[in-house]
């Protein structure tokens, strides 16, 4: 038998009170005892309401002190200004979970009520689920301590929602939809327990098969990931976040910064966590009840079966957009289905049986399809005819369904009038996976290749990398002495080194005459940067000069910059010039690092130049990050086949891309006082030849902040 931890006493209760019981059918108090009762709790139910009496044929006692047994969780009921009373009874008991339903805490800005209830019940062992929620519903006991409408179906699907309204929906929709659930649950305000706490026990729970995530904001995100990587190991996970636009990104205080849009990040990293992002909840339902019952194909290869030339087309290029294979070896489709299709149909995938086709034409070449083994996935469509009757169809696709379901996927599409409605209708109420669109279709079917995928792929832990943290931090110690949190230039070069990063070669000049011997001993072509900590846009008060190719284009640039320097901001300290190499042309790229405020530390890549401003061509993930993580970020972005080498060009050091974001990855995960790097542009060279970090700026802290 398995040690329950601490979660699990919330959705396997052994006992449930109900604190603010009513006898009044209008109170949620009565609602929730009703739905309890009504579902068939395996478990005691103790109602409570100092008016005592009877609800629903149970005792209702005056306080929980009264009560014989133990319990194990306690559903509160109450207006929020007798909740910390209420909380406190319940530590004598020994309780071991408040579901808080009650609101009036942190949402109308009553927080610090809300934190000494969540910091209570811990100190008295207790965990708390809300305040503000709707309840609980778990299948394990066949609990239904909601005060939704009731008619929960039983299943495999688990639902954690952060909108309490929708989540109340939802109980309508899933058992309109024929949506069994092992858990639906919202988490309100998260005084305490949150969605990692929840997937900590659905990870483990074998009667959830897919967990279907509404999240509207993300904090602890570090752990959130973290969780996420293990549970998408054996579950489905699908998530739907509202809020796609750029509202709530953290404030920029870099470049990279003013890119991130929130839902950007949240995209990138779920992909890295194997999550099925879904654009909406009807996806979302249409994907949770598909995988729930689906076997994982056995192989990539699918096969479109159509009596319609257009909704074939449409589906291929639907397949395309999901990431849907198709099958392809033209010899076995012919001898596979020539014999069960008229002689002007085609054979070619998407197998055609043409508007000819009758319900036993289905049947044979459906069969023929799903007995192949190497054709892993079938996709029958049906467009309405005069020919036969619609009807007809119900019993092939039923017992087709029924005969292979456990061992192939199976999506059907029915495209056509009200009878063709009415048996999508009837099929969907059984289960089968029919659908009016054939995208819908084909989505549930990407889904289960994108899990498939993440499934198949062997977990991975980032490599260690070696950073100096102590020599980064001296640096920045340096730095905080002159009251700064960005490095100047020579220090951003003592970063690289202590990084391993490969810069340009630069030295810096304190007069005319140093910075001509500078640029000797560089190598023309050179550039010069003013250094100042007074100026910190250096390009708009005239303080860069590129492409110098000889001693008197030096002493010029250094005369202009020194100018235009004391124009900008006469009062400034400048300590000199920065001569640099100037760097061969390649791909810009620009590469990050930060604190993002939802996940923590994250890195970012893109390419630089118009890709990164106009296009915004960028992907993330959370750091750190390993080899692979790394690559897949790379080849996230919509250029990567710029880097592969496009007309003849040469593949570029995408290792060498790769290597960098690993240790920014690295660095701020070591350095959380470190708030945002950026490397922009990271020049990158063909392969074998290596990049090159042009700008490397750093922003920091100025208090430390070592873990
Ligand atoms: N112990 C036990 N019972 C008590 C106690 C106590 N300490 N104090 C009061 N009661 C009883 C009351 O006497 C009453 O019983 P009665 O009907 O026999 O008189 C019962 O508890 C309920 O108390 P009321 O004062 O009648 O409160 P009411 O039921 O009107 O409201 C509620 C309580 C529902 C918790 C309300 O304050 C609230 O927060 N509503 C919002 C709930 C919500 O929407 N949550 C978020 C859900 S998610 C979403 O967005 C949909």
């Amino acid at each position: 038998m398995k040690t329950k931890t601490d979660v699990d006493y919330l959705f396997e209760p052994r006992a449930v009170a109900v604190i603010g019981a009513s006898q009044n059918t209008a109170k949620i108090g009565y609602r929730v005892v009703e739905n309890i009762v009504r579902r068939g709790y395996k478990g005691q139910i103790y109602p409570i309401n100092p008016k005592g009496g009877e609800v629903l044929g149970l005792k209702i006692y005056p306080d929980l002190s009264a009560v014989e047994g133990d319990v194990d969780i306690a559903v509160i009921t109450i207006p929020a200004r007798f909740v910390f009373d209420a909380v406190k009874e319940c530590a004598a008991k020994h309780v071991k979970h408040l579901v808080i339903i009650s609101s009036g805490f942190s949402e109308v800005g009553n927080a610090e009520e809300e934190r000494e209830i969540a910091a209570y019940a811990r100190e008295h062992g207790m965990r708390v689920l809300g305040p503000n929620i709707f309840g609980i519903y778990s299948s394990a006991v066949s609990l239904d301590a909601t005060f939704g409408p009731g008619g929960i179906l039983p299943g495999r699907v688990a639902i954690i929602t952060q909108s309490g309204a929708l989540g109340i929906a939802m109980i309508g929709k899933t058992a309109a939809e024929s949506l069994g659930l092992s858990v639906l649950v919202s988490v309100g305000n998260k005084s305490d327990i949150d969605e990692s706490d929840l997937l900590e026990y659905l990870a483990n729970d074998e009667a959830t098969k897919v967990i279907f995530l509404y999240i509207e904001g993300v904090k602890d995100g570090d752990r959130l990931v973290e969780i996420l990587k293990r549970v998408t190991r054996n579950k489905h996970v699908i998530v739907v976040k509202a809020g796609r636009s750029k509202r709530g990104a953290m404030a920029a205080a870099s470049h990279t910064g003013s890119l991130a849009g929130a839902d950007e990040i949240f995209d990138s990293i779920m992909r890295q966590c194997g999550v099925l992002r879904a654009e909406n909840v009807q996806e979302a339902f249409d994907w949770a009840r598909f995988l729930a019952d689906v076997p994982f194909p056995k192989g990539k290869e699918a096969v479109i079966i159509t009596n319609g030339g257009g909704i074939g087309v449409m589906t291929t290029d639907a397949c395309e957009k999901y990431g849907v294979d198709l099958y392809d070896d033209q010899a076995v489709l012919k001898e596979t289905f020539a014999p069960v299709m008229p002689s002007f149909g085609s054979s070619k995938n998407p197998v055609d049986l043409t508007g000819q086709a009758t319900a036993e034409d289905y049947e044979r070449a459906m069969e023929a399809a799903l007995a192949n083994d190497d054709m892993h996935a079938v996709l029958s469509l049906y467009c309405e005819t005069a020919l036969f009757d619609a009807g007809e169809l119900v019993p092939v696709l039923r017992n087709e369904y029924q005969r292979y379901k456990g061992k192939k996927p199976i999506v059907f599409s029915l495209f056509g009038g009200e009878k063709v409605e009415i048996i999508t209708s009837k099929l969907r109420k059984e289960g089968i996976p029919v659908f009016a669109d054939v995208y819908d279709a084909v989505s549930c079917l990407g889904a289960l290749y994108r899990s498939w995928h993440n499934s198949n792929t062997p977990a991975d832990e980032p490599e260690e990398i070696q950073i100096d943290v102590l020599a980064v931090e001296a640096i920045l110690d340096r730095a905080r002495e002159d009251k700064r949190g960005f490095l100047l230039a020579g220090e951003a070069q003592q970063m690289a080194k202590v990084l391993g990063l490969s810069m340009p070669r630069s030295i810096l000049a304190r007069n005319l005459d140093e910075a001509v011997h500078a640029a000797e001993k560089i190598g023309y072509p050179v550039v010069m940067k003013v250094v100042s900590k007074d100026i910190i846009h250096k390009s708009d008060a005239g303080g860069v000069a590129l492409d110098l190719v000889n001693q008197n284009e030096v002493i010029d640039a250094y005369q202009a910059i020194m100018r235009s320097c004391r124009e900008y901001k006469a009062d400034a300290l400048i300590q000199g010039v920065e001569v640099v190499e100037m760097v061969k042309p390649g791909v810009e790229t620009i590469i990050g690092a930060r604190q993002d405020a939802s996940f923590g530390p994250i890195v970012m890549f893109g390419l630089g130049g118009i890709y990164v401003e106009v296009m915004k061509d960028v992907a993330f993930r959370a750091a750190p990050i390993s080899r692979r993580e790394a690559h897949a970020m790379v080849s996230d972005i919509r250029s990567y086949p710029l880097l592969l080498g496009v007309r003849g060009e040469k593949r570029k050091e995408i290792d060498g891309i790769v290597d960098v974001a690993m240790k920014l990855g690295a660095l701020i995960d070591r350095c959380r006082d470190i708030t945002d790097i950026e490397i922009n542009p990271l020049v990158v060279y063909e392969h074998g030849q290596g990049v090159k970090a042009v700008d490397v700026r750093i922003l920091f802290q100025t208090t430390r902040e070592v873990r």
